[in-house]
Order: C-alpha cells, then sequence, then structure tokens
C-alpha cells in the first residue's frame, strides 16, 4: 500500500524533491523507481544527485548499467530497462553497489525485482498531464518509512532554489 502520494507540477518541483531526497540520504539507502518512459525517473535522480551535492549532469545511464557519481556520498545510478542487461548483472553482479556504503537508485527498478533487496523505498511515478506527475512512495522497512515520514513535510518552496545549476 502507498504511504504517501506527492503531485509534482513540473521538472522543477521532481528535482526540488529529489534534492530533499538527497538531503535525506543515508549510506546504504536504496530508492527503487518504477514509472513508463518521459514519467521522469531521470529527472527525480538529477535531483537526487545536487542532495548529495554532485554537480554533474544526470543522464539515464541506458547504454551502461550503473554510473558511479560521487557527492556526500556516491551515488549508484542504476538503470535496468534494458533487460538484456539483466544476465549481464546477474552474471556481474550488483552486491557491491546494493550493499556498500552509497545511495543506489534503479530506474525500472520493476525489470529486476528479484535482484534487488527486499528493503527499500518504492517511488511510483505515474503521467497524469503534460507536466504532472504522481509519486507514490512505498517504504518497505523502518528505515524507509523514516525518509517518507520526513519527506510529508516537503514543501517545494523551501527547498534551495536550483535555478543556479
Ligand atoms: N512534473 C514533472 N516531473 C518530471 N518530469 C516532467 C514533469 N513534467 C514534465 N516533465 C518532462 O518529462 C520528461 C521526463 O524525462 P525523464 O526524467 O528522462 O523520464 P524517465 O527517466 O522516466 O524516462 C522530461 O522531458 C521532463 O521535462
Ligand atoms: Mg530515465
Amino acid at each position: 500500500m502507498s504511504y504517501l502520494e506527492l503531485t509534482s507540477h513540473s521538472p522543477e518541483q521532481t528535482k526540488k524533491f529529489g534534492v530533499r531526497i538527497g538531503e535525506l540520504a543515508l549510506p546504504g539507502d536504496i530508492l527503487l523507481l518504477v514509472g513508463g518512459l518521459g514519467t521522469g525517473k531521470t529527472c527525480l535522480t538529477q535531483g537526487i544527485a545536487w542532495g548529495l551535492g554532485i554537480k554533474e549532469y544526470t543522464m539515464s545511464p541506458s547504454f551502461v548499467i550503473v554510473r558511479e557519481l560521487y557527492g556526500r556520498l556516491p551515488l549508484y545510478h542504476i538503470d535496468l530497462y534494458r533487460l538484456d542487461h539483466l544476465e549481464e548483472i546477474v552474471e556481474l553482479g550488483l552486491d557491491d553497489y546494493l550493499y556498500g556504503n552509497g545511495i543506489c537508485v534503479v530506474e525500472w527498478a520493476d525489470n529486476g525485482l528479484s535482484l534487488l533487496p527486499s528493503e527499500h523505498l518504492l517511488i511510483q511515478i505515474s503521467y497524469l498531464a503534460d507536466t504532472e506527475r504522481s509519486f507514490q512512495l512505498k517504504p518497505s522497512s523502518k528505515r524507509y518509512l523514516e525518509i517518507a515520514t520526513q519527506l510529508k513535510n516537503f514543501i517545494p518552496e523551501q527547498v534551495q532554489e536550483l535555478d543556479n545549476h
């Protein structure tokens, strides 16, 4: 069941929401993003990266499986869009990322749920209208309930302006 649902009215709002998540993140956190093409998974990840103090531009790592970015904590940006990657992933193993000291953000997580930790924060993104998206947060353990609870107080205007990025 969904614990919290937020509506974003613009890409900027989605990024600010991500920034807040990045600020709250702790080593080992697993964030699973589920939602169709163009719903805003990479946009949210960009915000998370900024919230971790990462200045690099985040693009969808569709041609690699994992991109490593370094800020306050490492961000492992994983993309499971291409199903043929899954075999590769099983061979290589993602455990160093998933059970390391960084933050894992997984796009298209629904393509590989059986390979991913059962303790995670699932963020289901749905397209509502041209610039509107809904974010349903589904925490699977106490740690993720804690993040979701902190995000309840999220008000975009209170988050530092990102215009200089
Ligand atoms: N509220 C919103 N939140 C996120 N993206 C939005 C929003 N409204 C419109 N968009 C647009 O939707 C697209 C999302 O792209 P992207 O983040 O790459 O999606 P995904 O990674 O899920 O395929 C971008 O072009 C973005 O500008
Ligand atoms: Mg993407």
